[in-house]
């Protein structure tokens, strides 16, 4: 019998979170009512009229191949935008040569693991940081692209986000880290907002990531996609730091997406922006791997870019949901209200435990945290106390869960 032989990193892949979470609930009998899913960071909200009415008026173009760079109109909402909310100095992002239109900024941080991450780096395997907890591509994206994934602490003691000065040489003689691991790091994945914990990187936090990228020549991928789901403060940006240390842009690339910000989940609709090189070879990979974005989603991201409205409008709906979080499970279960996305992530003891108990006893689905994090040098899961809960649905849907949690949890 002929049998496929598949490519050895894949056995080293671990089931999606989602399907560990189903195979979790599997056999378990929820109440009758339906379930109320908060596991997937699904955003609920619906998005502005205006997008169904682009969608509609562009129908024609469903018949034209896209152009994988996507539209002139695109490529200048978008650098238009990050010049705005990000304060960047006029003139200082051409729409040609520093972004790229993608397909979701999934595919994006699976792919550039995949351009940026050679066979050897010097005599030695290459690194990819990540931090620990995260979000689960940036792991299969280092897997598959042949690196060692090093899993960078991103405890309270650092703020929730990673401690790369974990990777200062005298601190890293005592600790089990490889001496070699920044010279051997090709990339390192940052997010900010940080799912699950959402936590903000500061600019001077940012500039410290930027020029340890360039210091030791690797490429720097900073995940903004919740930039613009925040409580009170916008999240500085990674290009901000770029434009504050004197305009290069070498080694750095942010990922935007319309998911969370304009509630698009199902849009796949993002763009990569920064060091030219890297988008212009991203864009050569992208030709043979990625999937061009329809020309009628252009037409309506674009507009959805360039409107501002419907995105505070979306701000203050998760603003209400993080109140009545901070009302019903205030003080408990390590609740800090996060300075931006729409996540909880509530130390509750055994998480899987409390997967199953809120499923049972609710139909409530909830993402155990050991599933966002690996163990670390110790050989403990950092998320295994936690659970991620996701604020996705309207208001009353989301009291209702939170009171039930609240009062399952004891
Ligand atoms: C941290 C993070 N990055 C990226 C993504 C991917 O978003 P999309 O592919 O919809 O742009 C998600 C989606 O959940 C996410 O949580």
């Amino acid at each position: 019998m002929v049998r496929v032989i598949y490519n050895e990193r894949f056995a080293l892949l671990t089931d999606y979170p989602f399907e560990r979470l189903r195979a979790l609930l599997e056999g378990i009998t929820p109440p009758p009512s339906p379930p109320v899913v908060m596991s997937i960071g699904e955003p609920q909200h619906p998005p502005p009229p205006f997008v169904r009415d682009l969608l509609d008026a562009s129908s024609a173009l469903w018949g034209r191949y896209p152009p994988m760079n996507g539209t002139p109109e695109f490529r200048v909402a978008a650098t238009d935008w990050l010049t705005r909310r990000f304060a960047l100095p006029a003139g200082f992002l051409d729409p040609d040569r520093h972004v790229l239109p993608v397909a979701g900024t999934r595919e994006a941080l699976y792919l550039i693991a995949h351009l940026v991450v050679p066979r050897r780096k010097g005599s030695a395997r290459p690194t990819v940081l990540i931090p620990n907890p995260f979000y689960q591509v940036y792991v299969g994206a280092a897997v598959m692209a042949g690196a060692e994934p090093v899993y960078v602490p991103s405890g309270r003691q650092s703020g929730f986000l990673p401690d790369f000065t974990l990777f200062d040489p005298k601190i890293l003689q005592r600790t089990p880290y490889d001496p070699d691991t920044l010279n051997r790091t090709a990339l390192a994945f940052l997010c900010t907002p940080a799912n699950p914990q959402g936590s903000v990187a500061d600019l001077e936090y940012l500039k410290q990531a930027i020029t340890l990228a360039r210091r030791y020549d690797f490429v720097l991928a900073v995940d903004e996609c919740y930039s613009e789901i925040y409580d009170s403060i916008p999240p500085p940006g990674v290009l901000h730091a770029c434009a504050d240390l004197g305009g290069d842009l070498t080694n750095v690339v942010v990922f935007h997406s319309l998911s969370k910000r304009s509630s698009v989940p199902g849009l796949r609709s993002g763009f990569v922006a920064g060091d030219p090189d890297i988008i212009a070879a991203f864009a050569r990979l992208r030709a043979y791997g990625g999937a061009a974005t329809p020309l009628p989603v252009m037409a309506a991201a674009t507009a959805l870019w360039q409107d501002e409205v419907h995105v505070a409008e979306n701000r203050t709906l998760y603003r209400a949901k993080m109140t009545a979080a901070e009302r019903l499970l205030g003080g408990r279960f390590g609740l800090c209200r996060p300075a931006g996305t729409f996540f909880l992530w509530l130390k509750v003891g055994d998480g899987e435990a409390t997967a199953r108990a809120l499923f049972q006893k609710a139909g409530i689905r909830v993402l155990p945290g050991a599933y966002l994090a690996r163990p670390d040098s110790t050989g403990v899961n950092p998320g295994r106390h936690y659970i991620r809960v996701a604020l996705v649905h309207d208001l009353d849907t989301t009291v209702w869960a939170l009171e039930r949690l609240r009062d399952i949890l004891g």
